[in-house]
């Protein structure tokens, strides 16, 4: 949590573009899942993966809009049950490979702020400035509450705690793109910090 609040910051002080590949991974598994496509079945998520269109878009209120072959999927795709799914589905090689892509093809002119898991690592190891945000359990799950809670989800803090420790350990231990930072990674604990604070950070870093 924070890297969602923190990239769309830096990409609208810049003007650059923002990808946020978690949603991506969050829009395919929902889709999957609806389609009663298993993280197993390959074949099915190769067809699946050459049939769906992904498409994000910033709406007036800063929030970015999902849509999977024009439908809006936003809100169903933000809460943790889907975060879950996605976390299953992302440790699949054929849904990285085909998510990669798209991913790749975000990079544009002025310039990208992607984030997510293996943005360093793996999708864009050639990028000018890499951050890693850490921060401690309970924050990170103090800090998903409030922004659930924002959204009218029904959720309890202690429930979300238990699952972003097991999202966190799925992630980790997977055998493709785990969740590490980048050796060259600038790496920021946010725990006691401001956001605004970790903004000038991030913009003093890219100057
Ligand atoms: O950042 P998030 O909570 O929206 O991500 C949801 C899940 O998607 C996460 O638990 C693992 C997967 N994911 C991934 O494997 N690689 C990424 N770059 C982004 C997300």
């Amino acid at each position: 949590t924070g890297k969602g609040t923190l990239g769309n910051q830096i990409a609208k002080t810049r003007g650059w573009h923002l990808l946020d590949s978690g949603a991506l991974y969050r829009a395919f598994a929902f889709t999957a899942n609806q389609r009663g496509i298993a993280p197993a079945d390959i074949q099915g998520i190769g067809v699946l993966g050459r049939e769906t269109e992904f498409s994000f878009d910033i709406a007036a209120s800063g929030e970015v809009e999902i849509r999977v072959n024009g439908r809006e999927v936003s809100m169903r795709v933000r809460g943790e049950g889907c975060g879950r799914l996605a976390s299953m589905y992302a440790a699949i090689p054929a849904v990285r490979s085909r998510l990669i892509e798209h991913q790749r093809s975000r990079r544009q002119d002025p310039g990208l702020v992607a984030d997510g898991r293996d943005m360093g690592t793996v999708v864009f190891p050639d990028a000018t400035l890499k951050i890693f945000l850490t921060a401690s359990p309970e924050i990170r799950a103090q800090r998903r509450y409030n922004q659930l809670k924002s959204k009218d989800f029904d959720v309890t803090l202690r429930r979300l705690e238990a699952e972003i420790a097991e999202r966190d350990k799925q992630d980790a231990s997977r055998m493709v793109a785990p969740l590490v930072a980048a050796s060259d990674a600038v790496v920021i604990d946010t725990s006691r910090r401001r956001i605004g604070e970790i903004v000038e950070e991030v913009d003093g870093l890219l100057s």
